[in-house]
């Protein structure tokens, strides 16, 4: 199944703020090294409330480590990083304890008697009510990530950060996935920043695309359009950040592996 079909698959209920809300996430001149080399290079980042940001760039650009930063998982002392205290992470590959049934994962830090009635309500949420009792390595990658956001949802976050939660699955469980993950958005308003490799997926799911190079963002898309009606912005949209990022804007859909040049744009869509 071709990906590009999921922007006609969303009907966008969201409805258009009167202004802008206050953002949950702030980072100036945010600066990351691993012994020489510069990886996040005073980058400057505000993701508002509710809103839905992807984050493209090419392999070893940083997406993780900025990522990481912002669910704290590293630390980021004497620097000048605001994020909300509730923020949930949901990586490429779910992280769900074997030993442990599917809803003890969801509910993994859950204080209070209620904790088994909100794992449940979470699971259900994800349409998985029906294997509350089932052990990790009996799922499908595709359950396995919808335990993975379960767990992430269930605790209500603010920020709620992915990286490449669907990249390991197939095309059409990937489509699945987008409409749920949009689904649980619209239903929570947790602010996200997705990270992909996928333009046309960032397209489809995002307000805003960013593109991160050499520590920097180098190309910001803000898109307007409602999800359900992306499709005639689309091809230009995915030829200007593929060019962004140097690749093949004909042959490729997905970011590739090196960029020989880097032209920085900024751009702001609407009809
Ligand atoms: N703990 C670490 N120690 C040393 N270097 C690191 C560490 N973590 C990341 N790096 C380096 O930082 C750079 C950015 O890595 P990062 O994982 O953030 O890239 P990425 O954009 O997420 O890549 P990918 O798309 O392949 O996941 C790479 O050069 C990587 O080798
Ligand atoms: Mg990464």
């Amino acid at each position: 199944m071709d990906a590009r079909l999921s922007y006609f698959a969303f009907p966008d209920q969201t409805p258009v703020p009167a202004e802008p809300a206050p953002s949950v996430v702030r980072l100036r001149q945010f600066h990351r090294r691993f012994a020489e080399n510069i990886v996040i290079d005073g980058l400057d980042l505000d993701i508002a409330e509710g809103e839905f940001v992807a984050l493209l760039g090419r392999s070893g650009s940083g997406k993780t480590t900025l990522l990481r930063t912002l669910a704290g998982l590293d630390p980021a002392p004497e620097q000048d990083v605001q994020v909300p205290s509730s923020r949930a992470v949901v990586f490429q590959d779910a992280r769900l304890l074997p030993w442990k049934r599917v809803w003890r994962n969801v509910a993994l830090g859950l204080k209070g008697a209620e904790r088994r009635e909100r794992a449940e309500a979470a699971l259900r949420e994800v349409e998985l009510g029906h294997r509350l009792e089932a052990w990790p390595l009996t799922l499908s990658g595709g359950e396995a990530q919808r335990v993975a956001l379960a767990r992430a949802l269930v605790r209500e976050p603010k920020l709620l950060l992915l990286d490449e939660p669907f990249s390991a699955l197939d095309a059409l469980t990937r489509l699945r996935m987008h409409q749920l993950v949009l689904d649980l958005w619209q239903r929570h308003k947790p602010a996200v920043l997705m990270v992909t490799h996928d333009v046309d997926e960032a397209i489809a799911l995002a307000d805003r695309v960013l593109v991160l190079d050499k520590g920097r963002i180098v190309a910001e898309e803000r898109i307007t359009t409602p999800r359900g009606a992306r499709g005639d912005l689309a091809h230009g949209l995915r030829s200007r950040l593929l060019s962004v990022l140097g690749g093949d804007q004909g042959a490729l859909t997905s970011v590739p592996p090196s960029i020989p040049s880097v032209v920085p744009f900024r751009a702001e869509l609407a009809l």
